[in-house]
């Protein structure tokens, strides 16, 4: 494994709710599993008045209710602490960044040490130009350091706004940062079961060979909550569910599930191979985007024996909003392996259950010799492959019932990671900063697999805009979600996979 340097992480925003619920968790748990070297520090970069001590604080408060590693020795801790302070700052003003820069010279001097420094924005996108502006200004980046130490930065979603605001901001970055040094998270690719669908497929010789349009008669894809939008809908009623999930994690999703085995499992012939994947999908015509996108909205309903809200009576959601908690696409990938093979999408706020899963049906049975003796409807073969919860991948496939009688059922074969690994996966945030520190940009998208995905989804949004406004809302929170998106794929003699 590699080992990671003697580095200094920034985390503006550091004051925020993802600071607090994902990154510093997942930093305590690498320090905790011996991950750090001796000189490793993180700096937070916020507006909150704070000083060293009452950040730690905060940081403790939180590690107590979001660490995998709960409940928190106080001891342990303290020494964690040692390596964490805090600069009260503002990004609009370039003394800030001065200050950041004077921070990161006095570590670098006092332990001897290289300026190896990770730029982690967990803000809100509005300030991410104010910071990389306020960086470039200060000098704080490789270039400048003339090879005493390495500078990344690490963005977060959203990762713009539609394809040219992608393109602006990723122009933007690329003019201070090079290529090699930019981590975009998406934190589906940090998920043990998303990194495994490349093992499966590749690390094994027996599905490969099926894995086509040969064998294969369709593929679903569902990342499934039952949550609402919770205090994000701020963020959200401008995002809408195509932007938060489809543009990134499902597309994540369905390129790994469908890419051709890279030349070498690395960075760069792996975001290769996922380019190639992405610039076969179909394009949609407006006519596709009538016939296969389906929009909806959560209406009042019942999840968990409780009553919950509609959409639009969620804090902060706009009573007149038409922005979508749900949708669902079918999608064609025009390549040799899946020329013919339709793909569905689907994603949803306040549904029924809570699940993320891709679903791969194999053809019908050419003929069925049981028919002849009276038994119908054996179930196509699958193989479901759980991202969460209950992590895991199983098989299905009929068997004769015991007995005289003559009966085939469905059953199941599976695997499950708690009970063949005995452990749980470790949370995505700590792979994927184990990653940017030790500089392997595997788990990252790259601006042109980023950029792709992005006009796909700007053609639906812009096609939305043209076939007039949905009615909302159009589905019971606790349910399925909307009928159309039943009847998008029932039409196809197909049902979603529950
Ligand atoms: C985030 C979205 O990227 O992913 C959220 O912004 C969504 O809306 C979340 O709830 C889902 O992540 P996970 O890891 O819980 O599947």
């Amino acid at each position: 494994m590699a080992e990671m340097k003697p580095s200094i992480m920034v985390i503006f925003g550091a004051s925020g709710d993802l600071a607090h619920i994902k990154i510093f968790p997942a930093l305590y748990s690498l320090w905790e599993d011996g991950f750090f070297p001796d000189n490793f520090f993180i700096v937070g970069f916020a507006r909150t008045k704070l000083n060293d001590d009452v950040f730690r604080k905060t940081i403790f408060n939180s590690l107590n209710l979001n660490c995998r590693k709960k409940p928190i020795d106080e001891d342990e801790f303290t020494n964690f602490a040692k390596h964490v302070f805090y600069l009260a700052s503002k990004y609009d003003e370039y003394s800030s960044y001065d200050a950041l820069g004077g921070f990161i010279g006095s570590k670098a001097k006092e332990y001897n040490m290289p300026k190896n420094v990770v730029y982690y924005l967990s803000t809100p996108p509005s300030v991410y130009i104010d910071v990389i502006d306020g960086i470039n200004n200060a000098k704080l980046t490789s270039s400048e350091y003339k090879g005493d130490g390495f500078s990344r930065i690490v963005i977060e979603k959203p990762f713009g706004y539609d394809y040219e605001s992608a393109k602006n901001l990723n122009g933007k970055i690329l003019s201070v940062f090079k290529e090699e040094e930019i981590y975009r998270i998406d934190h589906y690719l940090g998920k043990e079961t998303v990194q495994n669908i490349l093992a499966f497929r590749f690390a094994n010789a027996i599905f490969e060979p099926v894995w086509n349009n040969k064998f294969i008669d369709h593929i679903q894809i569902s990342a499934l909550e039952s949550i609402g939008v919770g205090f994000r809908s701020g963020y959200f009623d401008k995002a809408g569910i195509i932007r938060d999930m489809m543009q990134n994690h499902m597309m994540q999703l369905l390129s790994l599930v469908a890419i051709e085995p890279p030349p070498l499992p690395d960075a760069d012939d792996l975001r290769n191979e996922k380019v190639k994947l992405l610039k076969s999908v179909r394009p949609f015509s407006l006519n596709d985007i009538k016939k296969y996108t389906v929009r909806g909205q959560y209406d009042r309903g019942i999840i968990g024996n409780k009553q919950v809200l509609s959409y639009k009576e969620e804090e902060g959601v706009p009573p007149e909003t038409l922005t979508e908690t749900y949708v669902a696409l079918k999608l064609f990938i025009d390549n040799y392996r899946w020329a013919g093979v339709p793909f569905y999408l689907r994603s949803g706020k306040r549904l029924k259950i809570h699940k993320t899963e891709i679903a791969i049906f194999f053809k019908k049975l050419p003929y069925s010799l049981f028919a002849k003796v009276g038994i119908e409807n054996i179930k196509q073969n699958s193989i479901i492959i759980t991202i969460q919860p209950n992590e895991g991948i199983a098989i299905n496939f009929g068997a004769k019932t015991p007995g005289f009688k003559l009966d085939i059922e469905p059953v199941n074969m599976v695997f499950n990671y708690k009970s063949s690994f005995k452990l749980s996966p470790p949370d995505a945030y700590e792979r994927l900063i184990y990653d940017v520190i030790v500089g392997d940009q595997t788990l990252f998208a790259r601006y042109d697999d980023m950029l792709i995905a992005w006009q796909l989804i700007t053609s639906i949004i812009n096609g939305w805009s043209k076939t007039g406004a949905p009615v909302f809302p159009n589905y019971e929170a606790g349910t399925f979600g909307p009928e159309d998106a039943e009847e998008l794929i029932n039409s196809d003699g197909r049902i979603w996979n529950n």
